[in-house]
């Protein structure tokens, strides 16, 4: 044979292992876009990978920015799965065809509660409660009471004291909104976070980020999920917990298989190990207290069981509805962010 067909033959058969070969490297690994605490999305590649061979390329950021993210990519996505965060934007996630529904092998096993809620839309991963984080020494030398309910934050006492986050970043800070304006209506509710915005010191980019200025004592009051104050306290952290008198919100956190995802079956498996007991263990082991969706999963001590909580009847549904949530946060922006605090 001429040597110049041999030599086309050899470039052929290695451009054929190479590609081959990209491809098999490209079948063992997931891309996970994540919205629970950093501990707890570090923890799941090396837990996954030990359970499957699959590589997990983790990148973390609050739930609102994560929708934002995955809506900018929606034409060329390159996440296979959205991990955790707050239900709301799951659910618009779903409406705007930018996530699809994926039936994990433990459907039947998860919480029916949780499912109802949300329907066919997104996975139920967990359920957390919305309450107060307070540190009770800081209030002390302010003389400032101990908050018991929603209306009680607009005390003059607590000018500078509270913090909470922006719902132009985070889901929880959406979740607030939306529990309040299924409490008290939206006039009243937005009259509410006009008067208690003059005592927040700063709107965070986090849900979790105020239990770490509680803990520190450079505030009184964090309004967040109660979960992650739990592992504050657990920690050490002189903080108390209280879920406040008029009745509180809470999430439905989201699993998605992103729409159009390069590597649709390991986001797959992703999912299906997500929600086994085995790897809603993962979050005990990172410290998480969130109420995990799977009935089969083992407790902890110390998760917040929403029997004893005065819980609203939060409408999942209406209130992730994409129109709506955009036209909540566009006014809370215009109206209450802009307005002079202190
Ligand atoms: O435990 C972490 C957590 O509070 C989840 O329960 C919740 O879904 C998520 O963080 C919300 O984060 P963010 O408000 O930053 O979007």
């Amino acid at each position: 044979m001429a040597m110049w067909k041999r030599n086309v033959r050899w470039w052929f058969f290695a451009a054929l292992v190479l590609t081959m070969s990209t491809g098999l490297a490209q079948q063992r690994v997931v891309n996970v876009i994540c919205s629970v605490t950093q501990n707890w999305c570090e923890a799941l590649g090396p837990a996954f990978k030990q359970a499957t061979g699959i590589d997990v390329r983790i990148v973390s950021v609050s739930t609102n920015e994560a929708l934002a993210r995955l809506r900018a990519e929606q034409a060329n996505p390159t996440f296979d799965v959205w991990f955790g965060g707050t239900g709301d934007p799951h659910y618009e996630a779903f409406k705007d065809a930018i996530t699809e529904w994926y039936r994990v092998k433990a459907y039947n096993d998860l919480s029916p509660t949780m499912k109802a809620a949300i329907g066919t839309t997104y996975i139920p991963l967990y359920q957390g409660i919305l309450g107060f984080g307070i540190n009770p020494k800081v209030l002390q030398d302010r003389g400032a009471p101990i908050p018991r309910c929603w209306k009680d934050l607009a005390n003059p006492a607590y000018r500078g004291l509270i913090q909470v986050s922006n719902p132009n970043t985070s889901g929880t800070a959406y979740t607030l909104i939306a529990t309040l304006v299924q409490i008290f209506g939206e006039e009243e509710a937005f009259n509410l976070m006009r008067s208690y915005h003059r005592n927040v010191a700063e709107y965070t980019r986090s849900g979790v980020a105020p239990r770490i200025a509680l803990g520190r004592g450079e505030i009184g009051i964090g309004i967040q999920f109660m979960h992650d104050l739990v592992e504050f306290k657990k920690q050490g952290f002189p903080i108390e917990i209280v879920a406040p008198c008029e009745g509180t919100g809470y999430e439905i956190g989201g699993l998605s298989l992103v729409r159009g995802a390069k590597n649709k079956a390991n986001g797959q498996a992703f999912m299906d190990w997500a929600v086994s007991p085995a790897g809603q263990q993962v979050g005990f082991r990172a410290g998480i207290f969130s109420l995990p969706s799977n009935t089969k999963t083992p407790l902890i001590e110390g998760i917040p069981n929403p029997k004893d909580f005065k819980l609203i009847n939060y409408d999942a549904k209406k209130y992730g509805d994409p129109d709506l949530r955009t036209r909540l946060i566009t006014r809370w922006t215009r109206e209450v962010f802009p307005l002079p605090r202190r």
